[in-house]
Order: structure tokens, then sequence, then C-alpha cells
């Protein structure tokens, strides 16, 4: 019992910590970025070969990257900050790195409110051996004419191209992978996705993403797809540490809900997104009213139910943000309603929370990383029947789904009070969501979909520029 206690205060203080962290932002990058490659040092071949290969149980069989070993690869990004795209292309970098490719990085439009993220991004990046090139000049042109493979991140940065490769172009075209993770209609310009005929693949997150790209370049812009590879994303290592800690998962579901003011025994839904109507912030507060609604007029004895949006910037100052606010204020419900801020450290709200919201309206996410993520902390999700959550969310086993739009707020509604109401139900949804995870949607299952994308990319390309 003393030996547990012990353990027990040691976990603590490290969760502890890692809530401090996440007070400040240069620390916070540095937690996240840190912990996933912390079994490599810095640079040097040796690293290959200590490194815990990816994925798989130590000591078992080699990174599905191992065959890149020698190659060069430039990744180009067209921003360097703590969004999805970004991170994820970092990500494979580092992947990369790990199997002893030679890495460049171009960041195509530096914002300047970003200079100190950015700048310790870029150092994280040339701590890990990623070289860090500036985004035109002779040099990134001569490295995207001697890489083996290009990386072009998000369809923004297809503008990159035309600015600094100009003549280049076709020389380099062959040999372009296209990691395509969006689907808002404003990325279909002919400015920025006119050479995706001629590239060697396109990675899209998603099917019904990819299915998209197809009929859009199609019907609107006239233009078809190269071969286009699906490949869905992973759960870090280290978000997956702290989900299968249980420790660490009590520390921090008191202390956030202790910030919150909720207590241990009455029960949580959230959204963890940025506020933006197509996150669907404001049907969810529909939906939670009504819910409270159905529960005073069923006359069901069930915990206090509350709401939390996770991904506010009142700074901002948005009519949206506004609207949420006056809506709480307007039905009196501010006591069950939480707001917070922006935060890349999601894991502290995994832990806190009982059910995830992924309310995305319209065509949905492209792919919604925070599902897997949620799923990971063994969450049911209850969500929006589109786009990538479709191809995650199992509806009736791991989740629910509603409609989007106005006609999806009674259905959710409804099933929050199911949720509240069968116990037993709600938390095998999660346990069957934990399960799915590990089944496909972990690190090594991404870095293998991408080693086959990869691999397929390399053959055409070779065999391009042998005939
Ligand atoms: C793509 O077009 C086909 C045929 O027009 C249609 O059935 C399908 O729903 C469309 N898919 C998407 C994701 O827009
Ligand atoms: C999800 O399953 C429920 C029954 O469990 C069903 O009523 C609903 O129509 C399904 N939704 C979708 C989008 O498949």
């Amino acid at each position: 019992m003393a030996k547990h206690s012990v353990g027990w205060v040691a976990a603590q203080k490290r969760w502890l910590l890692a809530l401090l962290v996440m007070v400040s932002l240069s620390t916070l990058i540095a937690f996240f970025i840190r912990a996933a490659f912390d079994t490599c040092d810095r640079g040097g071949l040796d690293v290959v070969d200590k490194r815990v290969p990816l994925g798989a149980p130590i000591g078992t069989s080699p990174s599905p990257l191992s065959f890149m070993k020698s190659k060069l690869v430039l990744l180009v990004s067209h921003e360097l900050s703590l969004s999805g795209g970004p991170l994820l292309l970092m990500e494979l970098a580092f992947l990369l790195r790990g199997v002893g490719t030679e890495v460049y990085w171009v960041t195509t439009m530096k914002s300047s409110d970003t200079d100190a993220v950015t700048y310790s991004l870029e150092h994280k990046m040339l701590d890990r051996g990623v070289q860090v090139l500036s985004e035109n000049g002779q040099e990134t042109v001569n490295t995207a004419l001697k890489a083996d493979l290009v990386v072009l991140n998000t369809a923004v940065s297809g503008k990159w191209l035309d600015v600094v490769l100009r003549e280049n172009v076709p020389r380099v075209l062959p040999k372009v992978l296209w990691w395509i993770h969006e689907m808002r209609g404003h990325y279909f310009k002919l400015d920025y996705v006119k050479h995706l005929p001629l590239v060697a693949g396109s990675m899209i997150d998603s099917h019904v993403t990819a299915e998209y790209w197809e009929n859009r370049t199609r019907e609107r812009l006239g233009i078809k797809m190269p071969e286009t590879f699906v490949v869905h994303l992973g759960n870090s290592k280290e978000l997956m540490e702290v989900a299968e800690d249980n420790v660490a998962k009590r520390v921090l579901r008191e202390h956030v809900r202790e910030s919150l003011g909720v207590r241990s025994e009455e029960l949580v839904f959230a959204i963890i997104n940025s506020v933006s109507r197509g996150k669907g912030q404001d049907l969810f507060l529909r939906s939670f009213y009504e819910s409270l609604r159905l529960i005073q007029e069923k006359k069901l004895q069930l915990p206090k139910m509350h709401a939390v949006i996770v991904g506010s910037d009142m700074t901002a100052h948005t009519k949206f943000e506004h609207e949420l606010r006056n809506f709480v204020a307007m039905k009196k419900i501010q006591d069950r309603v939480h707001f917070v801020d922006k935060t890349l450290t999601v894991a502290p709200y995994l832990a806190a929370i009982d059910v995830l919201v992924q309310n995305s309206q319209a065509r949905g996410e492209c792919f919604g990383r925070i599902t897997i993520e949620a799923m990971a902390f063994q969450l049911p999700v209850l969500g929006t029947a589109a786009g990538g959550t479709t191809e995650i969310v199992v509806n009736g086993t791991t989740g629910l789904l509603h409609p989007v739009g106005k006609a999806g707020i009674t259905p959710l509604a409804n099933n929050m009070v199911k949720l509240a109401t069968h116990v037993e139900r709600r938390l095998t949804m999660g346990k069957r969501g934990y399960e799915r995870v590990k089944e496909r949607f972990l690190e090594h299952h991404m870095a293998n979909r991408i080693a086959a994308v990869l691999k397929e990319v390399l053959r055409k390309s070779d065999s391009r520029s042998d005939s």
C-alpha cells in the first residue's frame, strides 16, 4: 500500500507538471514534439540502429520506412505552425529521419504573427537533423531537382511550384507526392492545383475526401486527379501513452474537472475543435439545451450534464463567439456550459470528459484527428454522418451518428440522453472505440500506409526517368 501511494504521488507530480506545461506555449511545443522522439539522439547514423522500430514491439521488425534510408526528400509546407497540416508533415519528417533519410524542409508562407512558434519549431527540426531551407533561392531549387521525392503539403502549397521552381516545374512534377488535407471550396482553384494531373500521386486522409477531390477537379476545373492514395491518420505514441496510463488520466481528470467546476459524478459532453460555424458548436449547444429539456420532460433521474467547448478564442471577437455566449445566457445554462481557449494539449480534456461530440458541418471533416484521439481515451463519439467521421466511427458500436445541419439537432439531443441514460452502453462504446484505434489508427499503421505510398511513388518516378 505504501509503495502504491509513493508511485501515485510520483505520477501525480509528473502529470501536474504536464498540466503546468500547458501554460507556456514554447514549453508546450517542446512537450509535444519531444516526447515522440526521445528514443533517438540527434543526427548520426548510429541513431538509425538504436532507434526503436516504428510502431513495432521493441526488438522486432524494422521500420516499414527503412527503404527510405539513403533517399533525399524535400518537404514543402505552406506554413510552420501548430496547426494540423504542418504538424503532420513534421511527424513525417521525423519518421523519415528515424530511418536515416536526408530530409529538407521549406516553408512557403512565413507569417509574422507566428514568429516565436515558427522559430521554435524550426529548432526542433534542426535538432532532429532536418535541414531547413529558405522558401526560394537557388539552393532550394537545386534540392528539388536533386531530391528523390518532393512532398507538397496541402493544396495551397501548389503555388510554390510556379513561384520558386519556374522553368524547372516539369522536371520536378514526376517526383511530387501531394498530401491533401482539405475539402473546402476555395481550394479548388487552378492557381493552386493546376499541376495536380502531372504529379506522381496524391495522398488524401479519407476516402470521402478523395472522392470529393476526384469529382470537384473534374467538374469544376476540368482536370484529372493523379493516382490517389487514401491514408488514414494515426495517433502519436505520446498520446497513446497518456491514454493508456490510468493514473495519469485520473490526475488529469480531477484537475480539469476541478478547474471547470464539474463534480466527479457529473457528465461531460465536449467539442474539441476551433470555434467556427463549420465545426458546429452552435448546433451542439442547441442539442445540449434540447437534451436538458427532454430530461426534464421525461423526469429522468440523471447526473447533472455539462457541455464543454474547447477551442474558443474570445480575443478574435468573432460574431460567432458572441452568438454562442448569447445563446448560453439567454437559455440560462451558464452553470453547465464551459468555454476553454484553444489549445494543442488536448489530452487533459480527453481525460476529463465522458463523450466527444464531433459536430462538423457541411461535408464534415477531411479526417478529424480528434476523433481517433478521443477513442484512444475510450470515449464514445457522437458525430455528424459526414466526411472522415463516417470512416472512423462505427455507428451503434463506437458511437452514434446524426445528420448535419438543423436536421441533426434533435437526433444529437436524443443520442446525448441515450448515452447519459445507458451507462453500460456508453462505456462499452468507449472500449470498442479504443479497440478500433488499436486495430487501425496508430502511428505504425499510418507509417505502414505511408511506406506503401512512398514505395509506389518512387517506383513510378524511377520508371519515368528511365524511359
Ligand atoms: C462524386 O460524384 C458521384 C457521381 O456524380 C456521386 O455519386 C458521389 O456522391 C460524389 N461524391 C462526393 C464525395 O462528392
Ligand atoms: C445510426 O444508427 C442508428 C441506430 O443505431 C440509426 O437510427 C441511424 O439512422 C444510423 N445513422 C447512420 C447515419 O447510419
